[in-house]
């Protein structure tokens, strides 16, 4: 497959496989819940991470759905063709994960009372995650050199378009206390601590014990070897591991080891220049 075949809606380029205009349609009309919660992120910035952790805070640590249903189905992504296959299995409170902008999320959940965690990674990472990414996924355009795909990734040529513009949509996101904003270095730095952020966000009342629990299960050596999140079931065709495991690092600043000083100027001043005179600063300095 190649990306000729990538779909575009609403001038994003999204992913060639899963993507269709009708699961995009049916996700613009998708009725949400109340109780529903999304985990929304810019690709490669921890959503497979919350299809792991949601279940297990939502239902007080029980391990069946990480251990049984594969995350593709256990934590569905709005705006892909399982959704509407799934849907009627799904058990209330449903988790969900998109890679939406906020202007495509479903215009039930402005007057729902669900709830959104928007998962933030420092930009540089997300662009090493999502190189290697592109080289190990059959069904995506090999990347290219690292310098052509930075430029790729800084004029939004890239799934779900510009970084900055992701950001900018979700940060000024008019939900209130309905959203709950967490970066991807926070949960790597202590994750007991982001479980207990995202539990009390979630109206959860989880014991300390749960919550280590949780930890344990939702790190990434765990999940690694999680069959039923580690893509293992997934054809090589698709995602060749032997390329680069989708359980790549896992780990925060992976970019010191791929931007030389030239990349890293141009990319910090491309960044900075799209946020300037925004209302909201980045948790981690460019
Ligand atoms: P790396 O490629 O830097 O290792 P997404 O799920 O949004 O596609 O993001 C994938 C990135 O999240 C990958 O980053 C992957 O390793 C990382 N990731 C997934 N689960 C993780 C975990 N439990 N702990 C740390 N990183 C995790």
């Amino acid at each position: 497959m190649s990306s000729s075949e990538s779909v575009q809606y609403h001038g994003l380029l999204l992913p060639p496989v899963a993507h269709t205009l009708e699961s995009l349609e049916y996700a613009q009309h998708f009725s949400v819940e109340d109780t529903d919660v999304f985990g929304v992120t810019y690709p490669k910035s921890g959503t497979v991470w919350m299809q792991e952790i949601l279940p297990l805070v939502l239902n007080g640590g029980d391990l069946t759905p990480i251990q049984t249903i594969p995350n593709w189905d256990r934590v569905p992504w709005l705006e892909e063709t399982r959704l509407a296959k799934v849907v009627d299995r799904l058990k209330s409170p449903r988790a969900l994960v998109s890679h939406f902008p906020y202007y495509l999320m479903p215009q039930s959940l402005h007057t729902s009372k669900a709830k959104v965690i928007y998962i933030m990674r420092n930009p540089k990472d997300v662009m090493v995650s999502s190189y290697y990414f592109h080289r190990m996924a059959g069904f995506l355009e090999d990347p290219g050199t690292f310098d052509e795909f930075m430029e790729k990734f800084l004029e939004g040529k890239v799934l779900f378009g510009k970084w900055t513009d992701h950001v900018k949509g979700w940060r000024l996101a008019k939900l209130g206390d309905r959203i709950l904003y967490i970066t991807y270095e926070e949960m790597v730095k202590d994750l007991p601590e982001a479980l207990r952020h995202i539990s009390d966000f979630l109206g959860r009342n989880l014991s300390e014990e749960t919550i280590q629990k949780i930890a344990e299960h939702c790190s990434f050596k765990s999940m690694k070897a999680n069959q039923m999140s580690n893509f293992s079931l997934v054809p090589k065709k698709y995602m060749d591991s032997e390329k680069s495991n989708f359980f790549r690092k896992g780990v925060v600043g992976d970019w010191k080891n791929h931007f030389n000083t030239e990349q890293l100027a141009r990319f910090t001043s491309v960044i900075r220049k799209e946020l300037e005179g925004e209302s909201f600063s980045l948790p981690w300095s460019l």
